[in-house]
């Protein structure tokens, strides 16, 4: 209850002693709680608010401890004090530097919220490959890549915020994180970076973007930003260890994903450089043409439940086991081969769902007609197409017909070509809306590699199947697997059967992200 009587008596006299020694009316009693002191804020600190109450004493008491124990009661009992009864909206946390929000949320209190389409104020930087294992062109392709990045997303405060480092010999930086850069004054700036050949001291340029990372600000009070690195390169650096390591300080501040780019590429490296794969990607790994990258970024920062950027994996993939005699795989290359192809299969997460993957697989031999085929319109479960791959052979040149018979039929173009102008058909079990990838499996030792590559590049110019390959071993035609595909981060060389973990990056192709 309020005891007015009681209140009016306390305030009128002491103030600085908590001794009432007026006149009370019932020696060693409580006076009433005086009025909490005022929070200064709503909320997002662990301030506190107290109180306290006076003693009536006898008039020769005038020290509180003295009258609290002449009344035998507690000298805790005269303070209190309390949280200031804040709290953080929406799941966020206190600290003691304020509220942590949960992703979408910001403010002091946690109060507000991103659209659900709005991405997360984000921090990207872009380490780019200038050594000299990149010629100007592929490096101009980097700076491409930038610029396409740039055009696809909002740059500003409170979206993305961009820096790009080079490195080589050493690591520079090109542009400085800069809230103030919109998207033209960074494509003005993009036009200025300079290829600065030396050696790949990729680890320096993953050195740089921490520091550069790990001392920008927060820019929305309780929402942290988002950090991401992209790190171009051709997984060929002076010194593996050393980027190995400076890669893993890096993932510590940032989401790192890896892009090949170069005239070889080695996706050991690239996976190593790269964030583990988790419920947003098989893999982050990609090539420098695709918008995959940016894709399953962007799927990173907006809300899942936002119907415009829905994880999809509508995929038809066609699997085409090379087995011309003159290109054939030796025992140990095929056996590389098949497990390759079945880590990949094993791998597909939405295999055979309606909106998932669909396989189709053929080996050919030195006929028209494959030995081997399931198309794409094959309702194999899983297991059952791991075992078709177990079971291949390389074919056994066994011609006995005539002379006519045994003449080759096929080449690989003609068979590639036979398969993009089939395979992918709906006759075939292709689908209308499907990303179509057509994934061969060769050593790559074609007798007239130029010719082969004319012929491909025609071939890739009139389709849209997206054509990748994989080399079993140590001994493939690198110039040969170089020619069927648009790029070298295309290439993906198994060079033994513990070494699978290269593939990961092809992975990523077959689980992908569309934004409406
Ligand atoms: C390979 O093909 C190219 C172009 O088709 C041709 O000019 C060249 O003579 C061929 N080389 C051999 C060794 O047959
Ligand atoms: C493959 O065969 C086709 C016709 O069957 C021919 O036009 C083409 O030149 C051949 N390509 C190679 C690389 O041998």
């Amino acid at each position: 209850m309020y005891l007015k009587f009681f209140v009016l008596a306390c305030i009128s006299s002491h103030s600085v002693l908590d001794v009432y020694a007026g006149d009370c009316s019932t020696r060693c009693e409580w006076l009433e709680w005086k009025s909490w002191t005022t929070c200064s804020q709503t909320c997002g600190t662990t301030e506190k608010k107290s109180t306290s109450r006076s003693l009536c004493c006898p008039s020769d008491l005038t020290d509180l401890e003295l009258c609290v124990d002449y009344c035998s009661l507690d000298i805790a009992d005269h303070y209190d004090e309390a949280d200031c009864g804040r709290e953080c909206y929406n799941g966020g946390t206190l600290s003691s530097a304020g509220c942590v929000c949960t992703s979408r949320f910001y403010g002091m209190c946690c109060e507000d919220r991103l659209d659900i389409c709005e991405a997360i104020p984000t921090d990207v930087v872009f380490i780019l490959d200038s050594s000299l294992s990149q010629t100007q062109t592929e490096f101009q392709k980097q700076l491409d890549f930038v610029g396409k990045f740039v055009d696809n997303v909002d740059v500003g405060p409170t979206a993305f915020v961009l820096s790009i480092i080079t490195y080589s010999s050493t690591a520079v930086v090109e542009i400085e994180f800069d809230d103030s850069n919109s998207k033209q004054s960074i494509k003005d700036q993009l036009m200025g970076v300079q290829f600065r050949p030396g050696v790949t001291n990729t680890n320096k340029g993953l050195d740089l973007a921490r520091s550069l990372l790990s001392v920008r600000m927060e820019r929305r009070p309780g929402m942290y930003t988002k950090k991401i690195a992209f790190v171009l390169t051709d997984g060929l650096s002076n010194d593996r260890t050393k980027t190995e390591a400076s890669a893993k300080l890096l993932k510590g501040e940032a989401h790192v994903v890896a892009i090949g780019v170069g005239p070889e590429v080695s996706h050991t490296e690239l996976v190593a450089i790269a964030s583990p794969a988790d419920d947003y990607s098989l893999s982050y790994v990609y090539t420098v043409e695709s918008f995959d990258a940016l894709y399953t970024v962007l799927e990173r920062l907006i809300d899942v439940s936002c119907e415009k950027c829905q994880p999809k994996s509508l995929t038809d993939i066609f699997l085409l086991v090379d087995d011309l005699p003159d290109s054939r795989m030796t025992v140990t290359e095929w056996q590389i081969a098949v497990n390759g192809l079945a880590t990949i299969v094993d791998g597909l997460q939405a295999f055979n769902d309606e909106n998932g993957q669909r396989v189709g697989i053929a080996q050919f031999p030195d006929t028209n007609d494959p030995i081997k085929q399931l198309s794409l319109s094959n309702t194999l479960r899983k297991d059952d197409i791991l075992h078709f791959l177990q079971v291949m052979a390389p074919s056994e040149d066994t011609c006995r017909g005539t002379k006519d018979d045994c003449v080759l039929k096929s080449n690989i173009t003609s068979i590639i070509q036979d398969v993009i102008d089939n395979q992918f058909t709906s006759s075939f079990g292709g689908r209308d809306d499907a990303r179509k990838v057509l994934l061969v499996v060769s050593s790559g030792r074609f007798s007239n590699i130029t010719e082969v590559a004319e012929q491909m590049l025609n071939i890739r110019l009139h389709t849209d199947v997206d054509i990748f390959d994989i080399g079993p071993g140590g001994d493939v035609d690198m110039r040969g697997l170089k020619s069927l595909v648009s790029e070298p981060s295309r290439v993906f060389v198994v060079k033994e059967d513990s070494d699978m973990a290269s593939l990961d990056g092809l992975r990523a192709k077959f689980s992908y992200i569309a934004c409406g």
